[in-house]
C-alpha cells in the first residue's frame, strides 16, 4: 500500500479540501439517509448485489456502517486511523466476497447523490464547484485505498511470499507507531525537566542577581516553547501529518542562543562567545532554509 500522505498528495488533497468537507458536515449528516437509501435502492434492484445479504438484519447492519462511513467523509480529520479504517473495509469485502464492482457502483451512487445535495443548498451555491471538487477528491481517495487493500488481500491469499511480506510490513508499521509513542513519552518527560529548569530560574530571579537570572530564565522559557513545538510535531506526524525537520533545527538554534546568553553573563572568553555566535548564525541560516523549503512545499 502507498503511504496515506503520498495518496493525498497525488490527489492534490489540501487543507482547503479538509476545511470545505468539514463545512459540509452538518448538511450531510442531516441528509445521510437519502444517500444510504439511494445505495440500497440500487442493491435491492440488482439481484447479484442483493444475494450478498443473507438476512434483513445483516442488511440493516451494513446500512448503519455505510452511514457512519459516509458521515466520516466530512469529519475534516483524515489521519492514519481514517486510513487504517479504509484498509479494513477493503480487506473485509474481499474476505466476504463482495465484488469490487459493487463497491465502485456504490461509491458512484454516493458521488451522484451527494452532488445533488450540494446543488440543492442555496448557501453552498457560491462555492459549489469547489465543494464538488473536494467531495470528488475524498471519494476517489476512499475508492483508491479500499480497492488497493482489496487487491492486496486477494493477492495475499494466493502468494505465500506476499503473505510473509505483508506480515513484515505490518510488524514494521506497528513497531514504528510504538516507537513514536515512546518518543512522545520521552519528550513529555524532558518537557517536565525543562519546566523544572524554568521554575528554578524564575525562583532565582527573586533570590539572586536580577539581570543574570532574568536572561537565564528567558533562555529556559525559549527551550520550553520549542519542546512543546516538538511534541506537537511528533503528535501531528503520528496522525499522518508531515514531518517538520525545522522544529528539530529550532531546538538546536534556541539551545545555542541560550548558551550565548549564559556565556555572556559568565564573561567567558571572547573566542568561546565568538564561536557560539558563529554557530547561531550557521544554524539560523540552516533553519531559515529548511523552514522556507517546508513552506514552499505546502
Ligand atoms: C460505499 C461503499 C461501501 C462502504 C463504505 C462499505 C462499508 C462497510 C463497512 C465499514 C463494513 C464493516 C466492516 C467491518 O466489519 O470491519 C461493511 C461490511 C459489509 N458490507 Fe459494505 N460497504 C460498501 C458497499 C457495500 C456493498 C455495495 C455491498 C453489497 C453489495 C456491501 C456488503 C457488505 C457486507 C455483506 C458486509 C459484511 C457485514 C458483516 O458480516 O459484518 N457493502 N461494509
Amino acid at each position: 500500500m502507498r503511504p496515506f500522505k503520498e495518496i493525498k498528495a497525488h490527489y492534490y488533497f489540501t487543507k482547503e479540501d479538509e476545511k470545505r468537507l468539514l463545512a459540509l458536515k452538518q448538511v450531510m449528516e442531516k441528509r445521510a439517509d437519502r444517500v444510504i437509501d439511494a445505495i440500497f435502492q440500487w442493491i435491492n434492484a440488482t439481484e447479484s448485489a442483493k444475494k450478498v445479504f443473507r438476512s434483513e438484519s445483516l442488511m440493516k447492519h451494513v446500512k448503519n456502517v455505510i452511514k457512519v462511513w459516509f458521515i466520516n467523509l466530512f469529519s475534516g480529520k483524515y489521519d492514519n486511523f481514517y486510513y487504517d479504517n479504509l484498509i479494513r473495509i477493503g480487506q473485509k469485502h474481499e474476505k466476504i466476497g463482495v465484488e469490487p464492482h459493487f463497491l465502485i457502483r456504490a461509491i458512484n451512487i454516493v458521488r451522484n447523490t451527494t452532488a445533488g445535495l450540494v446543488c440543492e443548498e442555496p448557501d453552498l451555491e457560491e462555492e459549489k464547484d469547489n465543494y464538488l471538487i473536494s467531495i470528488n477528491k475524498i471519494l476517489d481517495i476512499n475508492l483508491d485505498i479500499i480497492l488497493s487493500a482489496y487487491v492486496e488481500e486477494e493477492v495475499r491469499g494466493y502468494s505465500p511470499v506476499y503473505k510473509v511480506k505483508g506480515k513484515i510490513v505490518r510488524f514494521g508499521e506497528v513497531f514504528s507507531q510504538i516507537t513514536s509513542v515512546f518518543l512522545i513519552s520521552g519528550l513529555i518527560l524532558l518537557t517536565g525537566a525543562v519546566i523544572f529548569l524554568c521554575g528554578r530560574d524564575i525562583y532565582e530571579i527573586f533570590t539572586g542577581k536580577l539581570e543574570h537570572t532574568i536572561i537565564t530564565a528567558l533562555g529556559s522559557v525559549l527551550i520550553l516553547w520549542v519542546m512543546l513545538e516538538l511534541i506537537n510535531t511528533e503528535i501531528a506526524h503520528l496522525r499522518g501529518g508531515k514531518f517538520k525537520i525545522s522544529v528539530f533545527v529550532g531546538v538546536a538554534l534556541v539551545t545555542t542562543i541560550r548558551e550565548v546568553m549564559i556565556a555572556t553573563l559568565k564573561h567567558d572568553s571572547l573566542e568561546f562567545i565568538g564561536a557560539l555566535v558563529i554557530s547561531v548564525l550557521v544554524i539560523g541560516i540552516i533553519y531559515w532554509l529548511v523552514k522556507k523549503t517546508e513552506e514552499d512545499r505546502r
